[in-house]
């Protein structure tokens, strides 16, 4: 814990020099404790400068998802403004299952690996250390259990903007909640309820999202490659997760505070990125495949398509998924 305060502290006056003992009396520990901290944090790669009378200076940090290193950037927001960072985790969206009962509003839970990440529809989501951002936030939105359908699809727009903010991509959105880049998966968000079964109530939501920043070509597989892709790969550089994740939390928080009533917005962002409309697509629903055209999104984002006998049909997303009749999109 005194690590991240120390980083913390550092990571405030970039450039700083910080006394040990300032530092000792803002965090309220012994100066022994402050210089065992800093020499922790050097092993893990901080690069932390020391001059006799003038103390500490951060001059170079690795790319490590901690608390210490995005408190600062998550100052005053609900979503992340308690944040769990683990280094390895089964799934972060069973992380916060377990902690929900006692978690305040907004908790997120970031690991650096998934030994056990969940898709939607019982798939598994390759999540490699170091490679990726996996995320889950807990929500209590004040909202009739009707409104939530639409949730997963106003934190699609969210990550979008998140990932413009962390590296200007704009990334696209695949009804209802895969984020592409490049015609590519590049993030997937599975939406979790829990409901208290005698009164119908929404206990909370947990909104898990897993993007790839980091992987090759090769990270992915035969099967993979050609359906994802990571940041490295659609950008042609690396982008930092610790930017990325802050950016993606303050996407959310902002989220979070308009939901439901800018929904104007929301769908009006949500229908300019989403690419599956104007398109031939399969509804798939078991191992029943049914052509359609995607012509819109409706205004509860459900999806209005057209079937070949000139019925129509809004579909959402709980009945069917949808892929292209050509390939993924
Ligand atoms: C999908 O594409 O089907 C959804 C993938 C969701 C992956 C994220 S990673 C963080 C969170 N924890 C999980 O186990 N799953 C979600």
């Amino acid at each position: 814990m005194t690590q991240e305060k120390v980083l913390a502290l550092l990571k405030a006056g970039p450039e700083a020099y910080h006394s040990g003992q300032s530092m000792s009396r803002a965090l309220g520990v012994s100066r022994a404790a402050v210089w065992k901290a800093v020499e922790c944090l050097r092993n893990e790669g901080y690069w932390i400068d020391s001059v006799p009378n003038r103390g500490y200076c951060l001059k170079a940090e690795p790319d490590l998802l901690r608390a210490g290193a995005l408190s600062n950037e998550l100052e005053g927001c609900r979503v992340g403004g308690t944040l769990v960072c683990l280094p390895t985790v089964d799934s972060t969206n069973n992380e916060l299952k377990r902690r929900a009962a006692e978690a305040p509003d907004g908790l997120a839970v970031l690991a650096d690996e998934q030994t056990g990440g969940r898709g939607r529809r019982g798939k598994s989501f390759q999540s490699p250390r170091g490679q990726g951002i996996y995320l889950s936030v807990l929500l209590r939105p004040d909202c009739p259990l009707a409104e939530l359908s639409a949730l997963t699809a106003w934190i699609a727009v969210a990550v979008c903007e998140g990932i413009r903010e962390a590296c200007g991509a704009e990334a696209e959105i695949k009804w209802t909640n895969d984020v592409l880049l490049g015609g590519k998966k590049l993030c997937g968000i599975l939406t979790e309820l829990e409901i208290e079964a005698e009164s119908g109530l929404l206990r909370h939501v947990i909104a898990g999202i897993g993007v790839n920043v980091g992987q090759t070509a090769e990270d992915f597989g035969p099967e993979l490659s050609p359906v994802a892709t990571s940041l490295a790969l659609a950008m042609g550089h690396t982008v930092r997760r610790t930017e990325l994740a802050a950016c993606l939390l303050r996407a959310l928080d902002r989220m979070y505070a308009a939901f439901p009533t800018e929904k104007e917005r929301y769908l009006a962002e949500y229908r300019r990125r989403c690419v599956t409309t104007g398109r031939n697509v399969l509804l798939l629903r078991g191992d029943a495949r049914r052509p359609a055209f995607a012509e819109a999104v409706e205004d509860d984002f459900s999806l209005r398509v057209l079937f070949p006998d000139g019925h129509r049909e809004s579909i959402t997303a709980g009945e069917v998924s949808v892929r292209g009749q050509m390939g993924y999109i």
